[in-house]
């Protein structure tokens, strides 16, 4: 069994079954400590699951888990201690204090006063909640209540962090501090960090990215590898006329992502003349442009590529 310590998590077959629907199918994971892994999918596909099932959460209907080596279904406590977790929706206390929130978390880990002291002084002064301590949570931001969660998530220094869409309904500045914080826990505490979202920007920053998909897990890769194999260029097309575009470019160019009288393709070559082609389309275009593709592109062509049907 020593092998299974080489991972921060792994996990066999795993399942979960809610009636006849399998909300997760099988799953095979493997991810090295210290690696930030991401899983995305769209709403429903069983990431919140995989994450309940994995800290102890929910139990799997199958298959098997293990957190730093230790087997999650055998070792529950244990593993409690090992990961930290940040929920979808806020597990804060709003009428509560900050400080009264994370002493309350500390209690539940069994932090002693003085370590819960130390360590809520250290965290607050990471997320710059240092004035902040005695305030309700109701008079915060949305964007420094996530701050708390994360805080609470971590007080007990965690081997594994599960962020569970942690930016979601936050402002493009306080989805940028919250990055930054998490990017210092990763460096000062060397966590594991094991993400879902639905910003496939933020997830550029993983060292490995997967998809799943109504249970079913995709492999994935690197972002930048996975972005780099996509395709040279993107190409979208503002159509007037979509079936003669699309018949046009099909000998070269294959299927197009199709959003009503918007096609986008994906160009392999890089020597792709796009003047030329604008020319050989003609009235049929209202507009096009060419652009570097991104994760947001990928994920798109892995979980409803061309011969998937409307997006839900
Ligand atoms: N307690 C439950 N009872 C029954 N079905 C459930 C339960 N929890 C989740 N499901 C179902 O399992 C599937 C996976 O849900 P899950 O919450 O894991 O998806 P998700 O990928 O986290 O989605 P989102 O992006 O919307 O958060 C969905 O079909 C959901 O309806
Ligand atoms: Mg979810």
């Amino acid at each position: 069994m020593a092998y299974k310590n080489q991972y921060a998590i792994l996990t066999k077959g795993l399942t979960k079954q809610y009636g006849q629907a399998l909300a997760v199918n099988g799953l095979d994971l493997s991810i090295e400590p210290g690696q930030f892994y991401g899983l995305l999918g769209p709403n429903g596909a069983g990431k919140s699951t995989t994450i309940h099932m994995l800290t102890t959460m929910t139990s799997a209907s199958s298959g098997e888990a293990w957190i730093a080596g230790r087997e999650v279904k055998r070792y529950p406590v244990q593993t409690r201690a090992l990961v930290g977790l940040v929920f979808q929706d806020s597990a804060l206390d709003r009428m509560m204090t900050v400080d009264e929130n994370l002493q309350f978390a500390a209690a539940l880990y069994n932090l002693n006063k003085q370590q819960a002291e130390q360590r809520i002084a250290e965290l607050l002064s990471v997320f710059g909640l240092e004035k902040k301590r005695h305030q309700k949570l109701v008079a915060l931001s949305g964007g420094q209540r996530r701050a708390v969660d994360i805080a609470r998530g971590v007080l007990h220094k965690p081997q594994v962090l599960f962020l569970d869409e942690p930016t979601i309904g936050l402002d493009l500045p306080n989805r940028r501090s919250i990055w930054r914080f998490i990017e210092q826990l990763r460096k000062d505490e060397g966590m594991t960090v094991f993400l879902t979202t639905h910003y496939l920007e933020e997830a550029e920053a993983c060292d490995h990215v997967d998809f799943i998909q109504k249970g079913q897990l995709q492999k994935g890769g690197a972002p930048k590898k996975l972005i780099k194999n996509l395709a040279a260029y993107m190409l979208e097309i503002d159509c007037a006329d979509t079936e003669v575009v699309s018949q046009q470019m099909r000998p070269q160019f294959g299927e197009p992502l199709w959003e009503d009288q918007h096609l986008t393709y994906r160009i392999q070559d890089k020597e792709t003349d796009f003047y030329q082609l604008q020319k050989t389309l003609g009235n049929a275009v209202n507009a096009m442009q060419w652009r570097k593709p991104n994760l947001n592109d990928v994920y798109l062509w892995t979980v409803c590529p061309p011969d998937y049907g409307v997006v839900t």
